[in-house]
């Protein structure tokens, strides 16, 4: 009782993690982060890769006069402390991190009530997934797959959703699809969904966010 208590009163901490570069983290994290907001929900999103790719968006996003979300940067032993921070204040904290799976992500891992891992539709992607998943396993966090990129019934997209069906491991039904959007969006510090209302890439989105969102221990809608 005490601990559902706690639960509804703190945010959820999602980490999106992936060793493989360029598999799709920040996209994730920043159009999820849109659309929380769009759900109505308080939004802060944390910056631990030095890259700083999810800074530039966020920045792009202030530039344009968008007040709707917190952002932050942590180094990675910072991030168990600035999660707890957040997570008073915001119904959902997201943390990008930079392409490596090393002792540095364990803190966001522990931090986290749930894991997403984006695998790019390629078998490379695919291989470079075992790492995080090992870590999350061993922190006995919930994690889920996403497929991004995916060509519409290409034959290795089909194979990729079946070997991670295979590896035991969550995997979304919503995939993202290759569009030139997610890119375009991105530098212009949007998402998806503030250019189309409906449309398939705003579709797919909102249908993923949905599902991610159901997916934490305790459902985001329910905690109000
Ligand atoms: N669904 C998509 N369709 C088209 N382009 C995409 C899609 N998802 C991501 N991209 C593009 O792929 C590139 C890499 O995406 P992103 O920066 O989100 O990956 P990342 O995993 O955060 O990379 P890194 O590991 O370097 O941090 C970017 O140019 C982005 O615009
Ligand atoms: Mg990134």
């Amino acid at each position: 009782m005490e601990a559902c208590q706690t639960r509804i009163m703190t945010g959820f901490v999602i980490t999106i993690a992936q060793q493989k570069g360029g598999s799709g983290k920040t996209t994730l994290t920043a159009n999820l982060a849109v659309a929380a907001v769009q759900a109505g929900k308080r939004v802060a999103v944390i910056d631990s890769d030095p890259q700083g790719s999810l800074g530039h968006w966020a920045m792009a996003r202030f530039e344009r006069g968008a007040q709707d979300l917190k952002f932050a940067t942590a180094s990675a032993w910072g991030i168990a402390f600035e999660c707890d921070q957040l997570r008073k204040e915001y119904d959902l904290v997201l943390v990008d991190t930079p392409p490596k799976i090393d002792a540095d992500l364990r803190p966001a891992i522990r931090a986290s009530d749930l894991i997403l891992v984006p695998v790019s539709a390629s078998q490379v992607d695919l291989w470079a997934t075992d790492g995080v998943l090992e870590l999350c396993r061993r922190e006995d966090r919930a994690v889920l797959t996403v497929l991004n990129r995916v060509r519409n019934q290409t034959r290795v997209a089909t194979q990729i959703a079946t070997q991670l069906k295979g590896m035991d491991v969550a995997m979304s039904q919503a995939v993202l699809a290759n569009r030139v959007l997610y890119a375009e969006t991105m530098g212009e510090g949007r998402s998806v969904l503030e250019v189309q209302k409906t449309g398939p890439a705003a579709e797919e989105m909102r249908a993923l966010a949905e599902e991610i969102f159901a997916a934490l221990p305790s459902s985001l809608a329910a905690a109000e």
